[in-house]
């Protein structure tokens, strides 16, 4: 048999199961100086003599940019605490992958982001949790966090590397979104990303202290409608909004198995960054099989790819090629099912239960923060 048909055959096969993702994101470490209450990485976080070593980290690059990956985010924990990571982007930048770097600035000196900067690095995006040092530092539990990350914005423009700020909103902080968009711009940030916290790993833990309230969020939706039409052609913004005021459910991943990828510390391959919450599935390690095998093949990938999963009431809905049924993790979570309609959804038997809960969680005067062990 001819080898090339063989190859061309098995290729059109996967395309017609699953397109190639378009993005991965690799968690290089969970080790992290923060100690953010909203922190969705799991509750058991890899240490660091299981993390993928350097040479591995650089064939998992290989291998997703021939599997058609186009952006690679290069993510934590806090991605500067490894020691190889002009490295390891310089290798990514080699393979065509646009890098992009998403940290808390806590640990990136001058010197490093000039030698991200000639390793190739594309993009930085730049937590902030707040607008002022002591606001900021009180959410991320890091004293001095905020002044390091206004110093790293201002070392990322001079190495003309383009910057995003990246705003994770809650009760704590929602009020000041106006003041986050001000600070972007002065800051020469060329998008912001003002994402709304969702409640899974150590974040689920603090829903009460964090649980915008519905007014809260309908302010930031005006505030941000009023931004972008002033800063048009300034600054992006991007909204992720409070799902649990919404209607429908987000389009989460994009469509689990359809767009991208999450690498975690250790190798393991998820659909989504909050997978293993779902004990039904086991998933693969790089270790164990390759990135293109794991991606067309498996059981975790193959579980809640296309139509055939849902249940009836997504399955005959004129939206399931919006949001694909919304949140298998947000399912599992609030329904105990990752099989059932995302529970935010207005058609879920469970939306009236969620709302009830969400409105008396909001109306809590909880500040108690608990924050990330690190
Ligand atoms: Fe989306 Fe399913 Fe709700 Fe339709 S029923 S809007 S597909 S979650
Ligand atoms: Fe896992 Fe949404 S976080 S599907």
């Amino acid at each position: 048999m001819n080898d090339s048909v063989t190859i061309a055959d098995d290729a059109a096969r996967n395309i017609l199961r699953a397109p190639p993702p378009m993005a991965m994101l690799a968690e290089l470490t969970h080790r992290c100086p923060l100690a953010c209450p909203y922190c969705s990485n799991p509750i058991e976080l890899t240490r660091a003599n299981e993390e993928l070593s350097t040479e591995e980290w650089i064939g998992v690059f290989k291998q997703a940019a021939a599997l058609g990956v186009l952006h690679l985010h290069l993510s934590g924990g806090e991605p500067a605490a490894r020691r190889d990571l002009a490295e390891l982007t310089k290798a990514a930048a080699s393979f065509g992958l646009y890098t992009n770097l998403i940290t808390s600035g806590v640990g990136l000196t001058e010197a490093r982001i000039n030698n991200l900067a000639d390793a190739g690095l594309d993009h930085v995006q730049l937590s902030i949790q707040g607008v002022s040092a002591e606001g900021a530092d009180w959410i991320s539990g890091y004293e001095g966090g905020y002044e390091r990350k206004i110093a790293v914005a201002g070392w990322v423009d001079k190495a003309r590397i383009p910057l995003t700020l990246n705003a994770v909103c809650h009760r704590q902080n929602l009020d000041q979104v106006d003041d986050m968009i001000t600070l972007a711009i002065r800051l020469k940030a060329r998008r912001i990303e003002v994402a709304t916290v969702q409640f899974h790993g150590w974040a689920e833990r603090n829903k009460a202290a964090l649980m915008p309230t519905r007014e809260q969020v309908e302010r930031a939706t005006t505030t941000v409608d009023e931004a972008r039409e002033k800063y048009q052609g300034i600054l992006v913004i991007d909204y992720v909004p409070a799902d649990y005021y919404s209607t429908y459910p987000k389009a989460c991943m994009g469509g689990w198995g359809r767009v991208g990828l999450n690498v975690t510390p250790s190798g393991r391959v998820l659909p989504c960054h909050a997978a293993e919450t779902i004990p039904s599935l086991s998933f693969k390690n790089v270790r164990e099989g390759s990135l293109s095998e794991i991606w067309y093949e498996s059981d975790a990938f193959n579980a809640y790819r296309g139509e055939d999963w849902m249940p009836e009431l997504c399955r005959s809905c004129e939206r399931k090629k919006v949001d694909f049924g919304g949140c298998r993790c947000q399912a599992m979570a609030l329904a105990g099912d990752p099989g059932a309609t995302d529970p935010v959804c207005v058609k879920s038997p469970l939306r009236g239960r969620l709302t009830r809960e969400t409105d008396q969680l909001s109306a809590t005067s909880s500040v108690t923060l608990t924050y990330r062990g690190r």
